[in-house]
C-alpha cells in the first residue's frame, strides 16, 4: 500500500454546521502526524477543477465556531460520470494527495466509495449532514445543532399558535428520514410529529386529529417531515376535512442549516476528524467513522450509506404520551 504522506479533505452535498470544526481536527491531527493537507473547495467538483490550496494550522484558525463550511460546497454532476472521477483522480495524484477525507451525507459518501473502488485511493468519510441518516453512528454533524434551531423555532411559533387558538403544520428537513422531526417534536413540546418511518402516515393525521386537542387546549403543533408534500399537503386536508380549525403552515427551510454549531457539534467533529487520522495510520480505507454508545467506531461506507437507519420506536411513543 502506498505510503500516506499528504491528505486531501473535501466538503460535500449540503452544508451542515460543525464541518468547519470537521476540517479544521482533520487538518491538525494530520500535520501534528507529520502529514500535508490540501484543502479541495466546493467538494467533487473542485476536485475536477482543480481547485485545491495547501492548508496549514492557521488555516483553520478561528473556524470552529462557524456554521457552513470554509471550503464551500457541491452536489457535483460531473462525478457521476467515470470520466468526472478520472479528470478527479488526475488532479488529486498531481497535487500528491495519497488519501481523501469526505466530509458529508449519503450521496457524498456513495461518490467516495465509487472513487475508492475504481482508483484503489484510500478514502475515509465523516457523516456531516443535518439529517442524521447515516447509519452505524448515534448522530451526524450538524444533527444537533439544526436541532436546537428548529426547538428555538418551534418555541417562537408557539406564541402565536396559543395567541389565536391556531394548529400550525412545521415542515422541517431531514430528506426520507424523520430524526429531526421525531425529536424537535420532543424537544419542543409539540402535539404531533408525522414521518416517513411511520408508514401509516394518512392514519398520522387522522389518530392526532381523532385524540382531539385537549379540551384545555385550543392550539397545537404538529411536525412534518419534508417527505411526500410536507406541511402543505397536511394542512391542505385539515382545511378540507375539518373547517372548524385555523390552520397554519410554516416552512423552516435552509434557516434550519445555518448558524453556529452547538457544542456537541463541535465535539463529535473534532472527535471525528482525529479519528479519521488515527484510522488511515492504522491503515483503515472506506470506512466511515462514527461514534457508537459514546465509542469510535469505523463503518465500511456501503454499510452506513445502504442500511436504513431505524428510529427507535421509544421516541414515538414518548411523544405519543407527552402529548395528551
Ligand atoms: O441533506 C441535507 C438537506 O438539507 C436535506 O434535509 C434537504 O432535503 C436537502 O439537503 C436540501 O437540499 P438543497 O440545499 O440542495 O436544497
Amino acid at each position: 500500500m502506498r505510503e500516506i504522506k499528504t491528505i486531501g479533505v473535501l466538503t460535500s452535498g449540503g452544508d451542515a454546521p460543525g464541518m468547519n470544526a470537521a476540517i479544521r481536527a482533520v487538518t491538525r491531527a494530520a500535520i501534528s502526524n507529520g502529514w500535508k493537507v490540501k484543502a479541495i473547495y466546493r467538494g467533487y467538483e473542485g476536485l475536477i477543477n482543480n481547485e485545491i490550496k495547501d492548508f496549514t494550522t492557521e488555516s483553520v484558525s478561528n473556524t470552529i465556531q462557524r456554521g457552513g463550511t470554509i471550503l464551500k460546497t457541491a452536489r457535483s454532476k460531473d462525478f457521476m460520470t467515470p470520466e468526472g472521477r478520472k479528470k478527479a483522480h488526475a488532479n488529486m495524484r498531481s497535487h500528491g494527495i495519497d488519501a481523501l477525507i469526505v466530509i458529508g451525507g449519503n450521496g457524498s459518501l456513495a461518490g467516495a466509495q465509487a472513487f475508492a473502488r475504481e482508483f484503489d485511493v484510500p478514502c475515509i468519510g465523516l457523516p456531516g449532514t443535518i439529517d442524521n441518516d447515516l447509519y452505524g453512528t448515534d448522530s451526524t454533524i450538524g444533527y444537533d445543532t439544526a436541532l436546537n434551531t428548529i426547538m428555538d423555532c418551534v418555541d417562537k411559533i408557539r406564541d402565536t399558535a396559543t395567541s389565536h387558538d391556531r394548529i400550525f403544520f412545521v415542515e422541517v428537513m431531514g430528506r426520507d428520514a424523520g430524526f429531526l422531526a421525531q425529536n424537535s417534536a420532543i424537544a419542543a413540546g409539540a402535539e404531533a410529529a408525522i414521518i416517513p418511518e411511520d408508514d401509516t402516515d394518512i392514519d398520522q393525521l387522522a389518530q392526532f386529529i381523532g385524540r382531539g386537542i385537549r379540551k384545555s387546549k385550543n392550539s397545537s403543533i404538529v411536525i412534518v417531515s419534508e417527505k411526500d408534500g410536507g406541511a402543505m399537503h397536511y394542512a391542505e386536508r385539515v382545511r378540507k376535512e375539518y373547517p372548524q380549525y385555523d390552520v397554519r403552515v410554516t416552512i423552516l427551510g435552509h434557516l434550519q442549516r445555518g448558524g453556529t454549531p452547538t457544542a456537541q457539534d463541535r465535539i463529535l467533529a473534532s472527535r471525528l476528524g482525529v479519528a479519521a487520522i488515527d484510522a488511515l495510520k492504522e491503515g483503515q480505507r472506506n470506512v466511515m467513522i462514527g461514534i457508537k454508545n459514546d465509542q469510535i467506531v469505523y463503518v465500511p461506507i456501503e454499510r452506513a450509506i445502504k442500511i436504513n437507519k431505524p428510529i427507535d420506536r421509544e421516541l414515538i411513543n414518548v411523544l405519543t404520551v407527552l402529548s395528551i
